[in-house]
């Protein structure tokens, strides 16, 4: 299970002809233990970089089953701090989902934890912690969780590219001295200084001319919106966070918010093709050298991924209405919030109540973000919804900087016509989004800020399914 280049059984020439039967198992066991290791983020003539991974690596070792399969994950805790599992994107069990004080305790160093699930949908989902998440995820505990559809269309090789943004020193080390800066918290988050593609600088993914692959890209980082551009290589987008949309062109760049992911399918037709982040440099993240041809001319089959059982009927007249207003931040003018107080209630102490000037919540709390008007996990959900239930939520960020507010147990839409279901979604500056789901996954659902050190700054709410 190495998250890297996926080769298929069939020889690309049968692959032309038939469609793709699925090769995944309809049954996944094995054991993620959390553990330091040591990873080669920089090139082969600088000193290898102590991580936290999954196994000890990074990425973690990829998952990968077929839809409707069921997964059993134990988790192991080597670190020396509490931890959990997240299985991001995927409508799962509630008792699954990894969230620490709201749906399970944080497994504590020496400790394990038993997750089983069944995964409703195909498609590029990944698992994660959810403790200190800001922490743990940029030190490197991620890992990819695949859902194969039982009838892909055709292509040749599948491929994971986990694009992550590191924060290192000369001497290739994390720099741990800026982990909790309220500087960063209280900015765009925890920015870094050095990209890797599936925990290497710069690799190169071999393929031949007029291949067909299936490119699975996600941004891992903790806080960088990534701007990539995909050279060489004539790509339609097939998925938004796992869920299928009819294939649209890539042209020019796409932008991935943290924890978003598309799936392309490219054909390799062109010279040097490579992956680039055009954002704030241009900086080839990888690259895929074309060595010999796999047919005289691209393929010409349908590309569309099949649907996935998730519900899509809003019912907007009947909806249950919810504004989540984006306060805080540097520049973002507020001069108070009331303490959620989740965690403390949760762990059974004192809470400290009411409401605290900026200062006091910044530097006693580390709170620097509310939304509306509560800085952290509040003890009350933002919404109750019936099971079923329409929901829509609007998200007003008047501030000055972006945000990528995620639903747990749910994709959700834009209600703006042909808008992708997806489980992030990108708020920018002084921007507004309306989006709705069909509420039908019960118990206690997250919805936060996936930058990272947002979410460890107050910007976490939740909301109940009956
Ligand atoms: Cu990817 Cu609440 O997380
Ligand atoms: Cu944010």
């Amino acid at each position: 299970m190495k998250p890297t280049r996926r080769d298929t059984l069939l020889g690309a020439a049968a692959l032309a002809m038939l469609p793709r039967a699925s090769l995944a198992k309809a049954q996944a066991s094995g054991i993620l233990e959390a553990k330091p290791g040591m990873a080669q983020l920089m090139p082969k003539d600088r000193p290898e970089t102590a991580i936290w991974g999954y196994g000890g690596q990074v990425p973690g070792s990829e998952i990968r089953v077929a839809q409707g399969a069921q997964v059993e994950a134990t988790l192991l805790n080597g670190l020396d701090q509490p931890t959990t599992i997240h299985w991001h994107g995927i409508r799962i069990d509630n008792a699954m989902d990894g969230v620490a004080a709201l749906t399970q305790d944080p497994v504590k160093p020496g400790e394990r934890f038993d997750y089983a699930f069944t995964v409703p949908d195909a498609g590029s989902y990944w698992y994660h912690p959810h403790n200190r998440t800001w922490e743990q995820m940029a030190r490197g505990l991620y890992g990819p969780l695949i859902v194969e559809e039982a009838e892909p269309p055709a292509y040749d090789h599948d491929m994971v590219l986990m694009v992550d943004d590191w924060r290192l020193g000369e001497d290739a080390a994390i720099d741990e001295a800026s982990f909790g800066s309220l500087r960063d918290w209280s900015h765009a988050g925890r920015l870094g200084n050095w990209p890797t593609v599936n925990g290497s600088p710069q690799p190169e993914y071999p393929v031949k001319r007029n291949e067909r692959l299936r490119l699975r890209l996600y941004n891992v980082a903790n806080a960088s919106v990534l701007v990539l551009r995909l050279d060489g290589m004539d790509a339609r987008i097939v998925a938004y966070d796992g869920m299928p949309v009819p294939p649209e062109p890539l042209a020019g760049t796409v932008t991935l918010a943290p924890a978003q992911r598309i799936d392309l399918i490219a054909d390799v037709t062109g010279e040097e093709p490579g992956l680039w982040l055009a954002g704030r440099e241009n900086y080839r993240a990888c690259s895929f050298p074309v060595i010999g041809e796999a047919r005289a001319k691209p393929l010409t089959d349908a590309v569309a991924l099949p649907p996935n059982p998730l519900p899509t009927a809003l019912e907007m007249d009947d909806a249950l209405r919810a504004t989540v207003e984006v306060n805080g931040g540097a520049m973002g003018g507020m001069a108070e919030a009331r303490i959620g107080g989740f965690g403390a209630a949760y762990r059974g102490e004192e809470t400290v109540a009411g409401v605290l000037p900026m200062r006091d919540l910044a530097m006693e709390h580390d709170l620097v973000w509310a939304l509306n008007g509560v800085a952290g996990m509040p003890v009350e959900p933002l919404f109750s919804a019936e099971r079923g239930q329409t929901v829509v939520v609007k998200l007003v960020n008047e501030g000055r900087w972006p945000h990528a507010m995620h639903f747990h147990g749910h994709h959700f839409r834009e209600t703006k016509d042909g808008a992708p279901w997806r489980d992030t979604i990108l708020l920018n500056p002084r921007e507004t989004k309306e989006v709705a789901f069909i509420a039908d996954n019960p118990g206690r659902w997250m919805l936060h800020c996936h930058m990272l050190e947002h979410q460890a700054g107050g910007m976490g709410t939740w909301f109940e399914v009956g």
